[in-house]
């Protein structure tokens, strides 16, 4: 039995934007967050600055990349990027055969400390993918969806280009309005893609929900 369409929506015990949004992401764009960073986030970002210098192209930042399906594809689609995918999970990174594209990376790593490492040091991504990052659906677990993180002002910092995907609009609410909050313009749709771009979304795709995209640009 096939299980590529039988993906449940996200249920969530949350009615809305979360309560405390509004306080929790301005805290966040007001504190700079000390926690250490773990040796291996060090690691892969080494790996990603030698590599930039290396191909010598702009970085493409495919954060919570997965299997790196997404990676792949950008990465064939736009060779004149560097395009790295970021995900924690070796398992998930090492599911499909390595890429054989120069201009392309898989690394194992933490996104958010990543993004903190990467503002520290002025390391910007031209672009930034996000796609479907883990909903934590919970009300509780609010500090842990990417807008509510102690990181959400590195992940300005370093993405003066950056596009989020979901399939749980008020994810997709939140993150525009925290993006509203820190005076950044944003384009928030619902889409139907033509050729899903990660496994997931092809998953989510062939469910029928509807998936969202939160657009912010402020440099070509
Ligand atoms: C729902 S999956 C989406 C994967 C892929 N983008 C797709 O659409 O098929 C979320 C991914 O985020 C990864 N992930 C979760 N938290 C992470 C973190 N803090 N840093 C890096 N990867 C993380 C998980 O291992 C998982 O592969």
């Amino acid at each position: 039995m096939t299980k590529i369409g039988n993906s449940k929506p996200v249920s969530s015990n949350q009615q809305g934007v979360h309560e405390h949004l509004d306080v929790l992401v301005t805290k966040h764009l007001n504190t700079i967050d000390r926690t250490p960073i773990p040796d291996f986030v060090k690691d892969s970002f080494e790996l990603i600055a030698k590599t930039l210098r290396q191909t010598g192209l702009p970085l493409w930042l495919d954060s919570f990349c997965g299997t790196g399906i997404s990676t792949r594809r950008l990465a064939e689609q736009h060779p004149d990027f560097c395009v790295v995918g970021v995900d924690q999970s070796q398992q998930r990174l090492g599911a499909e055969p390595p890429p054989e594209l120069n201009n392309c990376l898989l690394v194992r790593s933490d996104c958010e400390a990543l993004w903190r490492l990467m503002a520290t040091h002025k390391v910007c991504a031209k672009q930034h993918t996000l796609f479907y990052p883990n909903p934590w659906p919970k009300a509780s677990q609010v500090k842990r969806r990417v807008h509510g993180h102690a990181s959400f002002q590195a992940l300005l910092d370093i993405s003066p280009n950056l596009e989020l995907r979901t399939n749980w609009e008020t994810y997709a609410r939140e993150f525009a309005q925290a993006l509203t909050l820190a005076r950044r313009p944003i384009e928030l749709t619902s889409f139907t893609p033509q050729e899903p771009i990660t496994r997931f979304e092809a998953k989510y795709a062939a469910s029928q929900h509807t998936l969202w995209k939160v657009r912010s640009t402020t440099s070509s």
